[in-house]
């Protein structure tokens, strides 16, 4: 799913309970981001408005990266970076974006277990990203001004040619 299609845009629902299907939805995800490859990736951009995301910032590498998140919630969130940042849902555009510099976020994982993860910098920022998807926000966004009418401007062109 890319920029503008529905599902994008507004806040995903919790996951009652763990069934195959959402099982399989997980496996499907670690697939996609993998095959991308990403960093990150939430339910909604697979088109599924669930509380899910999954991040693995050694994109398979790490036998142990794998971080799995259902219904997350933010604990504690602080500090501040200021990093480039692109999104599979946005392709080709990238952009300086604001996020804390450390946060802490709770969840339960694909045992339906529940965890707490710290992350600070990278992992930090991929957290706030892959929530904010969560909430329908993508990180156009949370840009202001001239740089993210920019970006939109062209999405809407490349829309128009049937090129997005
Ligand atoms: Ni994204």
């Amino acid at each position: 799913m890319r920029y503008g299609a529905n599902v994008l845009h507004h806040p995903a629902r919790p996951v009652t309970e763990l069934t195959p299907d959402i099982d399989q939805l997980l496996t499907d995800m670690v697939q996609t981001m993998y095959a991308a490859p990403g960093i990150g990736l939430a339910a909604p951009q697979v088109g599924v408005p669930l509380r899910i995301f999954v991040i693995d910032l050694s994109i398979g590498r790490d036998p142990h990266g794998l971080i799995t998140m259902i219904n997350p919630e933010f604990v504690e969130r602080d500090g501040m970076q200021l990093e480039e940042e692109g999104c599979l849902s946005v392709p080709g555009f990238e952009a300086t974006v604001v996020r804390p510099q450390r946060a802490v976020v709770k969840g339960l994982d694909r045992e339906w277990n529940p965890v707490q993860l710290e992350g600070t910098g990278l992992l930090a920022r991929a957290f706030q990203h892959e929530m904010d998807h969560l909430d329908g926000t993508l990180f156009v966004d949370r840009l202001r001004g001239i740089k993210r009418d920019l970006i939109v401007r062209k999405i809407k062109k490349l829309a128009k040619a049937g090129k997005w």
